[in-house]
């Protein structure tokens, strides 16, 4: 029921009292509440009180084509007159998703057979993890169904996929991961390489590690590997020269699938279409959503190869229907966003936008943050990118986490303007920022991050 009152009350207050937040303190936003946006325009948002930020995030990774596109807008609205929903449930269909699932297989950066539509990164990578599990169940190989993926990886939230992503963050109190997880490291130079060794020793090095678990577990329990072509929430990582094609050799050898999760790199992120077209990856499985929409309404699509899709018919004559899906699969509205958007990701060309403005914006990260005694390293590629700041460079030292040193600045940048993300297990600010973004915008992010950085560490207690 509706209390008296609530008219009277603030924005900040009635969230306080009525929103559970995702990935926030309890505690502290009970106390703290939120900054409330209330409108978007290019890479501008802006709050209730009337104050502007340049979002150097795109939101989570994913508003690509910036806020307040009316041409989605419209489409979106067109499509809620026509049809603004069926399921696709039963072998019933749309025609809107239809044209989208032909448009993303006939232009998937591999071989791709079928997609199967969800509504988000997390339930896509579920879904495909059943899809993984089903097909060794058909192919009679019930005891394959061990899953590895990487330390600092990030691939959802759901039961399952929470433990997928190798953050501790996730883990904590949920009783993640389950039991069939297992991690290995990330590719990360910075600090996982032994001093001096090459691009090609790091990554038979990692190689080495994937094989040796395998074997360890056997490889008749381990099913597939998930694998973001760059490492997006986990600091940014991207990998070294040759890596996926060293991972790649190891999976063949023991018949383990690979899922690129491309949630974050797919559709033009890294200046180029996908990660798998980037690193030259050949998954047997790709998850998509994020900028598939450029986050108009949400959408995820599961990219599913000949070789898993026709084990995964020849289960109907052993399971009947296929008895998995999402009220929301299929959903008319998001596939027209889709469409709509992917026209205007090619009519524009963002995808070499981003290239360009992606390699602006790194050497202005570099400008500004290479050097400072207390940057560990400057890193991107395409459109993305992280500086990671460390207590001390040599030795390389982090801060005490309990610092909050990336906390500290990410917040100090919104008194500049400025709308970055720490990361977590690091102090890593992320650079993200959509694909519409003007080089002079690059220029007031850095700077407002710079500035916040030298505030912070003013701050910071001595030694
Ligand atoms: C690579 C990757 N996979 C999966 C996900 C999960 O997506 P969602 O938050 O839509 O569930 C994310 C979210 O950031 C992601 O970055």
């Amino acid at each position: 029921m509706r209390e008296e009152g609530t008219a009277l009350q603030s924005l900040e207050d009635l969230d306080r009292r009525y929103v559970f937040h995702p990935f926030t303190s309890i505690r502290d936003h009970l106390q703290g509440g939120a900054l409330m946006i209330v409108e978007g325009s290019g890479c501008s948002l802006f709050d209730s009180k009337g104050n502007s930020y340049l979002d150097a995030m795109a939101g989570l990774w994913c508003v690509n084509v910036g806020y307040g596109n009316t041409e989605i807008a419209n489409a979106i609205a067109a499509q809620s007159k026509r049809l603004s929903y069926y399921h696709s449930f039963s072998s019933m269909g749309n025609d809107v998703s239809t044209h989208l699932a032909e448009r993303l297989v006939t232009t998937a950066p591999v071989p791709m057979s079928k997609v199967f539509f969800g509504n988000s990164g997390s339930d896509a990578n579920d879904t495909e993890i059943k899809l993984v599990w089903y097909y060794n169940n058909v192919l009679g190989r019930p005891e394959k169904k061990k899953l590895i993926s990487r330390r600092r990886g990030y691939h959802g939230v759901t039961a399952l996929t929470a433990g997928l992503t190798g953050l501790d963050n996730v883990h904590a109190g949920f009783d993640a991961p389950l039991p069939m997880i297992r991690h290995v490291r990330a590719p990360q130079r910075l600090w996982e390489a032994e001093p001096g060794m090459t691009d090609e020793e790091f990554t038979a090095d990692l190689a080495r590690e994937l094989e040796e678990l395998i074997v360890a577990e056997g490889p008749e329990t381990v099913a597939a590997f998930i694998a973001e072509p760059v490492q997006a929430a986990g600091g940014v990582i991207i990998p070294p020269a040759g890596y996926f094609q060293a991972v790649e050799e190891v999976l063949r050898r023991y018949d383990v699938l690979l899922i690129a999760d491309e949630v974050v790199c797919g559709f033009g992120r890294l200046g180029r279409w996908f990660g798998t077209e980037r690193f030259g990856i050949e998954p047997d499985i790709m998850t998509t959503a994020k900028g598939i929409t450029s986050a108009y309404v949400p959408l995820s699509a599961s990219y599913v190869s000949a070789r898993v899709f026709d084990v995964l018919a020849q289960g109907s004559d052993r399971f009947g229907a296929f008895g998995h899906g999402y009220t929301y699969s299929a959903h008319p509205l998001a596939a027209a966003a889709a469409l709509a958007n992917l026209d205007i990701v090619e009519r524009d060309g963002l995808v070499e936008q981003a290239a360009k403005r992606g390699a602006y914006m790194l050497e202005s990260l570099r400008e500004r943050f290479e050097g400072h005694a207390h940057v560990g390293e400057v890193r991107g590629e395409g459109l993305i990118a992280a500086v990671e700041l460390v207590a001390s460079r040599d030795p390389l030292e982090r801060f005490d986490p309990a610092l909050k040193v990336g906390g500290r600045v990410a917040r100090a940048s919104i008194g500049h303007g400025v709308i970055t993300r720490a990361l977590p297990e690091a102090d890593t600010l992320a650079f993200s920022p959509p694909f519409v973004v003007s080089e002079s915008e690059i220029d007031q992010m850095v700077d407002g991050v710079r500035r916040a950085l030298d505030e912070t560490l003013a701050t910071l207690p001595r030694g």
